[in-house]
């Protein structure tokens, strides 16, 4: 008797444990986290990047890409930087084989530790990091949230399952979005992403080559355009790179958004937001938009809106002296 008066009263304290714990993931990311702690924090990220990008400016895209590519995996913990000495880490796994730029995000480390040791994560390093790359390339600037803790797991299947495979469908792409509560338009917005950057040939060569079109071309491929990419990478070529956006390969501008309208996105996953009316319609108007167009404001929500995908906060995780393993 005494049982089953209790038992919805401690239904309902779980359900308040419950949304307490939900909200609390992301009440404690915030603009500004290290003012006390590490108060000159992002501008020694920006020191390191600025010296970075002089030198390397190719690194910029494969920069941007490593936080999304972080945030799908467990959330944006810095799982994708852990070393494994079996080969079975995240970073060994063959989305992420294609990933560069690790040596940097530990030289921004380094910085970090000397000024302030043991307090600004791995998982905030990426996410300022990607925003300062942005930066660098002429894009949008945005405020970071910050207050992430790192991860103490890397499993070489997760990125398989977890990130969009360039050969996804559009209901593929918006369901694996979905999935990290990330909206169509987030969707459509980050894929702007690819504005910057290159790709090897592996990554579309089927549509040149392996398709259901004439001479296994891909139908929805701009025919002009394949030409163009044959000539650049021949049947199995796995090293050859290609700008993503051609002529401006380093300049973060909407001008992806003009290649997907006119048939030429590089993957079948950019042709697919040619698939759906919502996205469809955010390619369109960003194509004929001027450039630093609305996509700019969106572009910065959306890495938000990726940033806060499954953070560890509070006492959650760790803060990694080395961002390569775990303490
Ligand atoms: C929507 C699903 C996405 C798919 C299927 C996808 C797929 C790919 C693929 C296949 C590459 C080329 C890799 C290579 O062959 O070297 C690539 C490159 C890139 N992606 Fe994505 N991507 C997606 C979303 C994003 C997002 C959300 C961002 C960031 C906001 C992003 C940023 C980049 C950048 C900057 C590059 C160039 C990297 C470099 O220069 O090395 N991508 N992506």
């Amino acid at each position: 008797m005494a049982s089953s008066k209790l038992s919805p009263c401690l239904i309902f304290i779980q359900i308040i444990f419950l949304v307490f714990v939900f909200n609390s993931a992301n009440a404690q990311l915030k603009v500004g986290f290290y003012k006390d702690t590490c108060p000159k924090a992002e501008a020694i990220v920006k020191k390191v990047m600025d010296q970075v990008m002089k030198v390397a400016p190719s690194l910029s895209g494969p920069l941007l890409r490593m936080h999304f590519h972080d945030c799908f995996v467990r959330g944006c913990e810095a799982s994708v930087l852990l070393n494994s000495s079996t080969g079975q880490a995240e970073k060994d796994s063959p989305p992420n084989l294609s990933l560069r730029g690790y040596q940097v995000i530990d030289r921004v480390k380094t910085a970090l530790e000397k000024e302030c040791p043991g307090v600004v994560s791995c998982a905030d390093i990426l996410a300022i990091v990607a925003r300062d790359v942005t930066v660098a390339t002429m894009g949008p600037f945005w405020e970071v949230e910050t207050g992430r803790r790192d991860g103490r797991v890397s499993n070489f299947s997760e990125p398989l399952t977890n990130l969009p495979p360039f050969f996804a469908n559009i209901s593929q792409l918006i369901s694996m979005f979905r999935s990290k509560g990330l909206s169509v338009k987030d969707l459509v917005v980050l894929s702007g992403g690819h504005t910057i950057g290159t790709s090897h040939c592996s990554s579309f060569s089927s549509r040149l080559y392996n398709s259901t079109g004439k001479d296994g071309t891909d139908p929805t491929l701009d025919s002009e355009y394949i030409e163009k990419l044959k000539n650049k990478c021949k049947v199995g070529d796995q090293t050859t790179l290609v700008e993503m956006d051609p002529g401006s390969v380093r300049t973060f501008d909407n001008s992806y958004y003009t290649l997907v309208a006119k048939r030429r996105g590089l993957f079948q996953s950019d042709a697919a937001l040619l698939d759906n009316s919502e996205t469809k319609a955010y390619v369109k108007l960003q194509s004929a938009s001027t450039y630093r167009s609305t996509f700019f404001k969106d572009f910065g929500v959306s890495m938000i809106n990726m940033g806060r995908v499954e953070v560890l906060t509070g006492k959650a995780g760790e803060i990694r002296k080395v961002c390569s393993r775990v303490n």
